[in-house]
């Protein structure tokens, strides 16, 4: 079986590289067949004993790498294809404990570490404007997922990466609308429309100095947002 794990860091981004592919080769599926597909603009030079794949993209301003993540994917979709399943990961996170086939299922999102205890309270994440295809009415939504950490199949996964991507665009070029949370809220759009069938708790998106009543295995590490992004 074929995994993808999938990281996009560009510029000041790829410091968290090594750090990133060192925890996974500890934790992730390990005794799987896992390879590393990097999406960035450097020429980088990490140490792994498992597959990596470099794969050329331009860098952009702030939000637009995180508006672009789903284009990038959906824009290699032939070489993604080859993988039975593909996870997204934040290169900014860092696997802390045995993350292992728990996670395989057809579409797999993140609760948010922020909203799980109530997603009523995740009403202020989500994105207001009735003509963004990103749109969910207050209240209608179970759960709110984190756009840090998820995946599927590769075939589900390409397919939600295909159809937000087309979103994203169409919410540029007709209402000139960016989501409130970028990407994220067109993945929960998304979600809403086609449930995850494997929902992982905040254990998988942890931020690193929060204290939540789950296990840490995979953190959200502390950064200074705005030093890194410029
Ligand atoms: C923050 C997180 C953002 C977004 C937001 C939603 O904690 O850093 O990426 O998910 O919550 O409210």
């Amino acid at each position: 079986m074929k995994i993808g794990l999938l990281i996009i860091a560009t510029n000041k981004y790829t410091r968290f590289l090594q750090p990133i592919i060192d925890s996974a080769d500890i934790f992730f599926l390990t005794g799987f067949d896992v390879t590393y597909f990097i999406f960035t603009n450097q020429k980088i030079d990490i140490k792994s004993n498992r597959n990596i794949k470099s794969i050329n993209v331009e860098h952009k301003e702030w939000p637009w790498m995180t508006l672009g993540r789903y284009k990038i994917f959906a824009d290699n979709y032939e070489e993604l294809s080859k993988m039975d399943y593909l996870f997204y990961t934040d290169a900014d996170m860092k696997f802390v404990n045995h993350v292992g086939e728990e996670i395989l299922s057809d579409r797999v999102g993140t609760l948010h570490p922020g909203f799980f205890h109530n997603p009523n309270t995740s009403n202020i994440a989500l994105e207001k404007r009735p003509e963004s295809l990103a749109y969910l009415p207050p209240n209608t939504i179970k759960n709110y997922y984190a756009g840090g950490f998820n995946g599927g199949t590769s075939k589900e996964f390409l397919k939600m990466s295909q159809t937000i991507s087309k979103n994203i665009e169409i919410d540029l070029e007709k209402h000139n609308i960016i989501a409130e949370w970028h990407d994220e809220s067109h993945m929960n759009r998304y979600f809403h429309e086609n449930k995850p069938t494997l929902e992982l708790s905040p254990s998988y998106c942890y931020p690193e100095s929060w204290n939540l009543p789950f296990d840490k295995k995979l953190l959200a590490l502390d950064k200074n947002h705005n030093e890194v992004r410029n």
